[in-house]
């Protein structure tokens, strides 16, 4: 390797230790996705066996994909395209690296919207405007403020310079630090509310609704949903472990980041299930309310519960910062890739990238309300497009060509020198050896399977 090759290597940031990732890691995984598409697609679902598949789904693929795009990362230390072109060079596999920075950038476009719903709402319940004797009607209040043209655009621009912010002060000062302080919080938040939640008069039916499965619910489309779900919740398939792996330092053991991450992001859906699906029965709500679930439905029951203001203003809160540490993972991959791709320095890229995926989600935005029929594809608004096209077809491709080029490109023996350290540990011979099956076989032909299923279905 060139001098100058090893320089710029030695001069990337890194992650100040492996707590530190860990959380940065949560802190990805953890957000909109758990507390806002979780609930709904549950909701959608038929409930039980919709979290049963997703658990499935998040054991057998989410965890070895994890380490898969964990393991590139690592090697190459570098953005997700210049991950594939240095550990493969004069190859076209960097179109996987495209692929990742493409749907980073569509997701962050509708992400920051809702991102934006979070910050109106929080105003919200900052005026105590979600309190007992709470009149008119919270759906068209909804429906009103996200049709609305000017209002929603100036939060997504709040919300979009917040997480430029973070990450223009980089991955040890501004990723790192801001996950450090949030994420704790974040999980106290979220069991208390879980614990009011619980002890409601009738949660007995919310809970039977999340934990006992009703087979007869389960179509194809559920069956896509749940892995989309498990992609999107883990931030798989779009370069963002790639991405943070490659700042994380050689002696960190990988088995055990990924694991937890994946405990830490189940186990936040499972208490935001909990916290919102009892609350929904024993108020006798709808559960399959969609996208407006947490905007309509918990506003309403916190207005009748006894310091129902209070438990409103911490969960949005909770929202907003559980989004806050995702979005900027999401801003990061796209970064890194214009810094170390196109030669920007971070400063410049942060601007740059921000402009322009702010752009994008003024767009989605306005797909939802008056420019609707300008806005749209397919029969569906912007913002409902990018978010099935990423979640649903971009991040499966792309961890399908993730664990094909691990599996078959880079083989057993760079998969074995990642998991050991280089040697230095030890994990047993069968882990290592069902894991590379996983990686070469099940993985890409589960992922191509439930694609098919679902596309010719
Ligand atoms: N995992 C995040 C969530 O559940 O909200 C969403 C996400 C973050 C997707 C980062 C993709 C990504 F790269």
């Amino acid at each position: 390797m060139s001098a100058a090759k090893l320089r710029r290597r030695a001069q990337r940031d890194t992650f100040g230790n492996s707590f530190g990732v860990l959380l940065a890691l949560a802190g990805s995984a953890v957000g909109l996705g758990n507390l806002w598409r979780f609930p709904y697609l549950v909701g959608q679902n038929g409930g039980a066996a919709f979290i049963i598949l997703y658990l499935i789904f998040v054991a057998l693929l989410g965890i070895p994909l994890m380490l898969s795009e964990f393991i590139i990362g690592r090697r190459s230390r570098a953005n997700a395209r210049g991950a594939f072109r240095t550990l493969a060079p004069g190859t076209r596999w960097d179109l996987t690296g495209f692929i990742a920075v493409l749907c980073c950038t569509l997701i962050l476009s509708f992400y920051s919207v809702v991102g934006g719903w979070g910050i109106e709402y929080f105003y919200k319940a900052l005026r105590f405007d979600f309190t007992m004797g709470l009149t008119g009607d919270l759906s068209t209040l909804f429906s009103g403020f996200t049709a609305s043209t000017w209002r929603p655009l100036v939060c997504h621009t709040l919300f979009m310079l917040a997480t430029g912010l973070i990450v223009a002060y980089g991955v040890k000062n501004g990723i790192e630090r801001f996950s450090k302080v949030m994420m704790p919080l974040l999980f106290i938040i979220m069991i208390g509310i879980a614990v009011r939640s619980l002890t409601l008069d009738g949660a007995g039916a919310g809970i039977d609704y999340l934990f006992r499965p009703d087979w007869s619910k389960v179509t194809s489309h559920t069956v896509l949903d749940a892995l989309g779900q498990a992609f999107f919740s883990l931030s798989l398939g779009s370069g963002m472990v790639i991405t943070y792996a490659s700042y994380v330092k050689a002696e960190a053991n990988i088995t055990k980041i990924c694991i937890n991450t994946a405990v830490a992001d189940t186990v936040f859906a499972l208490i935001a299930g909990c916290a919102i699906m009892p609350a929904v029965f024993a108020f006798a709500i709808s559960p399959g309310e969609g996208p407006g679930l947490v905007f309509i439905t918990l506003p309403y029951i916190f207005s009748q519960l006894p310091l129902g203001g209070v438990i409103a203003l911490l969960f949005f809160l909770a929202l907003l910062l559980a989004a806050l540490t995702s979005s900027i993972s999401i801003l990061e991959v796209v970064v890194a890739f214009a810094i170390e791709e196109l030669k920007l320095k971070r400063k410049t890229a942060v601007w740059l990238c921000m402009s322009f995926i702010w752009l994008l989600g003024c767009l989605c935005s306005l797909s939802l309300g008056r420019f609707g029929s300008e806005l749209s594809l397919f029969g569906r608004s912007l913002f409902d497009l990018f978010d099935a096209i990423s979640a649903n077809v971009l991040m499966p491709l792309n961890a399908m060509l993730v664990v094909i080029f691990l599996g078959w490109k880079m083989g057993r023996g760079v998969i074995a020198d990642e998991l050991t350290n280089n040697g230095a540990n030890n994990p047993p011979a069968w882990y290592t050896k069902s894991l590379y099956i996983i990686i070469r076989w099940l993985a890409p032909a589960a992922i191509l399977a439930i694609a098919l299923f679902q596309w010719l279905g």
